[in-house]
């Protein structure tokens, strides 16, 4: 979606704006444009495309000043175009607005504005701000956007400035993030951590409707009431390196190998290596919500919504408690039936999806309990959320999640053993053994990593196909719903997840030596049914590849390729057959030179419904 970079300070505007846009491209985004103020005057210069054309222009000629607005513009309101792109400016270039969001009552306000002999040159919503803002400007920009923004509905996150108070940025959001940036003699404005992570960690979280006056020392916030605020400084713990590709040709490539990695940060200060106890401590939910709830309901979109999928097949067997899982926009506008006695989870790695964050708060209304598990310190579902559970990722840029998928399931692991803990739902030698198995995970995702080669030649292989079934049963139908929608969305084969035992109801219809499959067939409980499973599909001329048990001898039979992953509990399968599909997704994606880290039309975070 959108992104948003502001400065002020002694520095020229122009290349901190260009980085910031640079390190926001992974939100997805069509046209880009930058906004200077000097001298009284404002320089702006945008265009459709990526950044680097952008760039290209601002070489011919590059406007010099020290306070500047960025925008990457993910078209909703209007097709992606020049006039489109933002910064968008009022009648007489005084007033220069960047946004993300959308202004739902632009209709109105945009034929109000015209009466009033506003001229207008765009299709977009944003455009209606910048008028508005001209026409309730009384010799204070501050006052003019908190008198504007009592007026739009819907969602916004906006950086505003003005020739009239040239020493200020003035921003306010509702509904779509804004984080503002503490420098030494300068201040930053992003619409996310990683565009600030090269100058500055402390940032301060606005939060709804409030407003900030930012100059180069300084921001004073006040709410939409107008009363100042004392506002938290907090130290965000990720840096600079994190959000660069490191050598590796992809961040998506860099993530999955990272998994190792941000697996044992998920272990480290949640299960003590050596004693096994699970110790967290520092998860601020009660323990009495624990005991007392009779169903948890786990909501979520995309991949995170196939977490919650497997999450509901590790807590079932693990606590015994009802789960339901659904999307997020499909809840949020249902008949909601919680109370008391439920326990809600968020999952989202972003912690901005808007669908989430109204379901967050439906949620709320109806009285449930609210825990988040999420990636983003200062989000809003962190910020909302009754407990959260940090999922420890570090940023993940790629659009594709791949390394937040993991550690997403990996907090439903030791969650779930903590509330088996809890409610005694487990003797401790049933939970000893389930974690010896977790914390043997690490080196057994090094092992699949390893074998990376095999991948590649495997991709190689299947990639002139355009049509994939990915089958799995139980606990890992949600990971062939994720490996087909990995393919699909890096490389935009066509693929389709399914459960194994219903594929016979339906999509085998479409099955012939054009339409390969890929099976998760690990050898647990559920085992000899997808053999039977495969049975079919081979029946039916269709290339099988199948993610198995190391050691498995039978399915080399029956299959035409397999890809081994080392043995463990049932349970903890997933967390082992995702890999080898991301990795197959990814090398596919490659091979065919797709955008891997910016696949076309999609964005990291979707903050607007
Ligand atoms: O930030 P969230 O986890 O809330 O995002 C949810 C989905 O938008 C996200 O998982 C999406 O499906 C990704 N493109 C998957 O790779």
């Amino acid at each position: 979606m959108c992104g948003i970079i502001g400065y002020i300070g002694s520095k020229e505007a122009v290349p901190i704006l260009l980085d910031g846009l640079k390190k926001l491209e992974y939100r997805g985004y069509d046209s880009a444009g930058i906004a200077v103020l000097k001298d009284s005057k404002i320089q702006i210069k945008k265009c459709k495309g990526k950044i680097v054309k952008l760039e290209n222009l601002l070489e011919k000629a590059t406007p010099k000043g020290n306070i500047g607005l960025g925008h990457t513009r993910w078209a909703t309101h209007g097709k992606p175009n020049n006039l489109n792109a933002h910064p968008h400016n009022g009648c007489n270039s005084e007033v220069v607005v960047v946004h993300n969001g959308i202004i739902e009552n632009y209709m109105p306000l945009r034929e109000r504005l015209i009466s009033e002999g506003h001229n207008f040159i765009s299709e977009t919503d944003t455009e209606v701000l910048p008028h508005l803002i001209e026409s309730n400007y009384q010799n204070d920009l501050t006052l003019a956007v908190k008198k504007s923004i009592k007026e739009i509905e819907g969602s916004y996150a906006i950086g505003v400035i003005s020739t009239h108070d040239p020493e200020k940025l003035v921003v306010s959001r509702c509904g779509s993030p804004l984080i503002i940036g503490i420098g030494e003699g300068e201040m930053f404005l992003a619409s996310d951590i990683p565009a600030l992570l090269s100058y500055t960690n402390r940032v301060i979280f606005l939060e709804e409707r409030e407003i900030a006056t930012i100059t180069k020392d300084g921001a004073e916030i006040i709410n939409s009431e107008g009363k100042i605020l004392q506002k938290e400084v907090v130290n965000i713990d990720w840096d600079e390196e994190m959000t660069e590709k490191s050598g590796y040709k992809h961040f998506m490539l860099k993530e999955i190998f990272q998994e190792t990695m941000v697996i044992r940060n998920n272990l480290e200060g949640r299960i003590n290596l050596s004693t096994k106890a699970l110790e967290l401590d520092n998860l601020s939910l009660p323990l009495d919500k624990i005991t007392e709830i009779e169903r948890i309901s786990i909501l979520a979109c995309g991949s995170s919504y196939y977490t919650a999928l497997a999450g509901k097949y590790i807590f079932e067997e693990l606590t015994g408690i009802p789960i339901e899982v659904d999307y997020s926009s499909e809840f949020r506008y249902r008949k909601i039936l919680l109370g008391k006695k439920d326990l809600t989870i968020l999952i989202s790695q972003s912690g901005e999806t808007a669908d989430t964050i109204a379901a967050l708060r439906a949620c709320r209304e109806a009285g449930s309990y609210i825990l988040a598990l999420t990636n983003v310190r200062g989000s809003t579902i962190s910020r909302e959320a009754d407990s959260v559970m940090y999922i420890k990722a570090g940023p993940e840029i790629g659009v594709a999640t791949t390394k937040a998928f993991i550690c997403q399931l990996m907090c439903l692991y030791i969650l779930s053993l903590y509330f088996a803990q809890v409610r005694e739902a487990l003797d401790s030698s049933e939970i000893n053994k389930i974690i010896s198995e977790l914390i043997k995970i690490p080196q057994m995702v090094e092992i699949i990593l390893l074998r990376e080669p095999e991948i590649i030649k495997l991709s190689e292989e299947f990639l002139s196909f355009h049509n994939f079934l990915y089958l799995g049963r139980g606990i890992n139908y949600p990971i062939a719903l994720e490996g087909a929608l990995k393919l699909k969305e890096i490389s935009y084969i066509h693929a389709e997840g399914y459960p194994a035992g219903e594929m016979k109801h339906g999509p085998i219809a479409l099955l012939d030596k054009t339409f390969p499959t890929v099976v998760i067939a690990p050898r647990d409980r559920v085992y000899t049914k997808v053999i039977n499973n495969i049975k079919e599909v081979k029946a039916r001329d269709t290339l099988v590849l199948a993610i198995a048990t190391e050691g498995d001898k039978e399915i080399i039979n029956i299959v035409d390729r397999v890809f081994y992953i080392p043995k463990t509990s049932d349970i903890l399968y997933p967390i082992l057959s995702v890999i080898p599909l991301q990795l197959f997704a990814y090398h596919i994606a490659d091979r065919l030179g797709c955008d891997v880290d910016k696949p076309r039309n999609l964005a990291k975070s979707v903050t607007v419904e």
